[in-house]
């Protein structure tokens, strides 16, 4: 019989949402797929169903639309589709300095990523709580938890939010046995840096930074079945993490000033 548990993936067209399909999907989960590019969805779909033998549907929707939230949710009360995982995934950078981005820009970048996820956790959470049993993984960033820098202004402030938020869930969550974890990559192989234009800066950056979202993702499920509040992906990263914590700010960023130059595009 297949599994009547459903997995509700965001950004799950490419890069670490596939992979999460993926491992999902291996795990036995329903899968119910959400991002714009059908074509990606529908080859994701065929290959999972065939390989693994679940039930995989998807959504083409817009998270920058406001109301795709809700329906959403609706399309799952409709079909009968009881969500006991939401991972919150989907996302993008914008480059550039503040005033120089559009508002309309700015504005769907936080609705994607920051609005999108919180109502969609505000929706899907009651039940989970109610059936006393759920995983939330909300995908932030080791930008959320290093140190401010100019330019991609409001994707580290984003990913604060999202590692705040979730770590306040947590702790709510705690009795309800309800997991919510807040993971933070750092620099994963995906289509993100194709999207947003800095492939060409970012791959002159060592090999040694980077990880294969493969990994990135065995880790968040094994993370957010520990119940764990916040997971930094790999030793340089959690070590980037922690040095930030314990260093003073100023030395902070004299160490990462040629880096940041290097890599954020302004
Ligand atoms: N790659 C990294 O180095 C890295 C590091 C830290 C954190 N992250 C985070 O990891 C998450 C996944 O990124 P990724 O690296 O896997 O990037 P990716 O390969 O570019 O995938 C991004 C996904 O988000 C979806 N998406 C973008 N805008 C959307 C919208 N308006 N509505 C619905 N779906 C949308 C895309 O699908 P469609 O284009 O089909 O809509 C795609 O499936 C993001 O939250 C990102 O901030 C990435």
């Amino acid at each position: 019989m297949k599994n009547t548990k459903w997995a509700l993936i965001t950004g799950a067209s490419a890069g670490i949402g596939a992979e999460f399909a993926q491992q999902l999907a291996a795990a036995g989960y329903s899968l119910l797929l959400v991002a714009r590019r059908e074509d990606k969805l529908l080859e994701i779909q065929s290959a999972l169903q065939e390989k693994f033998n679940i039930e995989c549907r998807y959504i083409v929707k817009d998270l920058s639309i406001p109301s795709a939230n809700l329906e959403i949710f609706e399309f799952c009360h409709n079909n009968n589709i009881r969500i006991s995982y939401l991972v919150n995934n989907a996302g993008y950078g914008v480059p550039g300095d503040f005033d120089s981005v559009d508002w309309e820009t700015h504005h769907k970048m936080l609705q994607v990523m920051l609005t999108s996820v919180t109502e969609l956790t505000h929706l899907f959470y009651p039940a989970m709580k109610a059936q006393r049993e759920g995983f939330i993984i909300n995908i932030a960033s080791l930008a959320g938890l290093v140190i401010p820098t100019a330019g991609h202004t409001l994707y580290g402030a984003v990913k604060s939010y999202l590692i705040k938020f979730s770590h306040s869930l947590h702790l709510e969550a705690k009795d309800s046995n309800v997991h919510v974890t807040a993971l933070c990559p750092g620099f994963t192989y995906s289509e993100f840096h194709d999207v947003n234009g800095t492939r060409g800066m970012v791959s002159k950056m060592s090999k040694k930074m980077w990880m294969k979202a493969e990994d990135v993702v065995a880790q968040g499920l094994a993370a957010v079945k520990q119940n764990q509040a916040v997971y930094v992906n790999g030793w340089r990263n959690r070590m980037i993490a922690n040095l930030v914590k314990i260093l003073p700010e100023k030395l902070v960023r004299f160490l990462m000033k040629g880096s940041i130059k290097k890599y954020r595009k302004r």
